[in-house]
């Protein structure tokens, strides 16, 4: 039984939770039969053991336990596993109505829309999930990915969320994982996993609290998964790699330059700045501070790159705390 279906249980007030497992007795099971009854396959586990263990097995690997909310933190994680998963089953022409086609989908509840007056619409139709789209229709050849995807996503996204995540449609398109082969890339499925722990750690809504410099920057792959890319600067070594991150549509809005983080000149920073914004010990440049990119001292990290734009030659506008909350 998915998580999900037992969530009412804990906003009735009539039940009355006993302190240990041990406390429940029939009174609470009769109570809390009818929420859960239906969802509810019994195993005998003198005869099903194994099916037990393949069924909790499966639910676990699909995801089908919990359920994931979309939000601005894996927005573009989520559209890039929409695509494989739905979008590339729908025979789009152009590459740039997948984002509308996936917003149609996401701000859909399953039954009816949660939200009006966007480009395409989704109808649930006998034949299953049937998009529309400047006069178009779309169909899936089979629901299997369809339902994979909505077993790991919950929809639509809270209503705080949609506004904002509805500005990001124009930076989604597909990913194209020719374009993030480098020399020495980080394979995407790392880079996905990274975002899930940099999210566990720096917590929610992090892609606008947080200013990101990634200073060896390759062809780009560790802002792949990044939703926010006007917080982002990316620097590299080679010139060639900063003109294949330039030329990625991913990568739209974000400050993009060449720079040797080892040799190239900053001696006009002083070390707090610079520890500020590399994230290394003060103990190795100096010694004050030990924070982490950006984050210790907003104003010293916007100081320092002030100086590196000064010199790379491009202006960049900071937002203001206020902006940033
Ligand atoms: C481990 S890779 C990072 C790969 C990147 N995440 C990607 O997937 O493309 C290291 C990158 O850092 C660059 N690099 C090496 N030394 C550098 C330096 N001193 N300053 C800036 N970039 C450097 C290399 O050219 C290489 O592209």
């Amino acid at each position: 039984m998915s998580t999900e279906k037992a969530l009412p249980l804990l906003d009735d007030r009539t039940i009355v939770w006993p302190k240990s497992g041990s406390g429940a007795g029939a009174e609470l099971a009769a109570q809390i039969a009818p929420y859960v009854q239906t969802h509810i396959v019994e195993y005998e586990i003198a005869h099903d053991e194994d099916a037990f263990i393949r069924a909790i097995k499966d639910a676990i690997r699909e995801h089908r336990i919990i359920r994931t909310s979309i939000t601005p933190d894996n927005l573009r994680q989520v559209f890039d596993r929409w695509v494989d998963l739905i979008g590339n089953e729908l025979g789009v022409a152009n590459p740039s109505d997948l984002a509308v086609l996936f917003f149609a989908d996401i701000m859909h509840d399953g039954d009816r829309e949660a939200m009006n007056n966007l480009p395409a619409r989704l109808l649930m139709t006998a034949s299953g999930p049937t998009f529309l789209l400047n006069g178009q229709t779309y169909e899936l050849a089979s629901k299997r990915g369809y339902n994979n995807f909505w077993a790991i996503y919950h929809r639509p996204p809270e209503q705080k969320h949609r506004h904002y995540l509805l500005e990001r449609r124009d930076s989604l398109l597909p990913v194209d994982e020719q374009k993030f082969k480098g020399a020495y890339y980080t394979p995407l499925h790392i880079v996905d996993k990274a975002y899930d722990q940099i999210l566990a750690t720096l917590g929610p809504n992090w892609q606008d609290r947080y200013l990101v410099w990634d200073m060896c920057a390759g062809v780009g792959n560790l802002e792949a998964k990044h939703s926010n890319l006007r917080n982002v600067f990316m620097s590299t070594l080679d010139q060639a790699d900063v003109t294949i991150m330039k030329s990625n549509p991913a990568f739209a809005g974000a400050e993009i330059f060449q720079y040797d983080y080892l040799n190239d000149d900053v001696t006009d920073c002083n070390e707090a700045e610079i520890a500020t914004i590399t994230g290394h010990s003060l103990r190795d440049v100096g010694a004050i501070l030990d924070g982490h990119y950006l984050k210790r001292d907003h104003s010293l990290a916007v100081s320092a790159i002030k100086k590196l734009e000064a010199r790379a030659g491009f202006p960049t506008f900071f937002p203001t705390k206020a902006e940033r909350t």
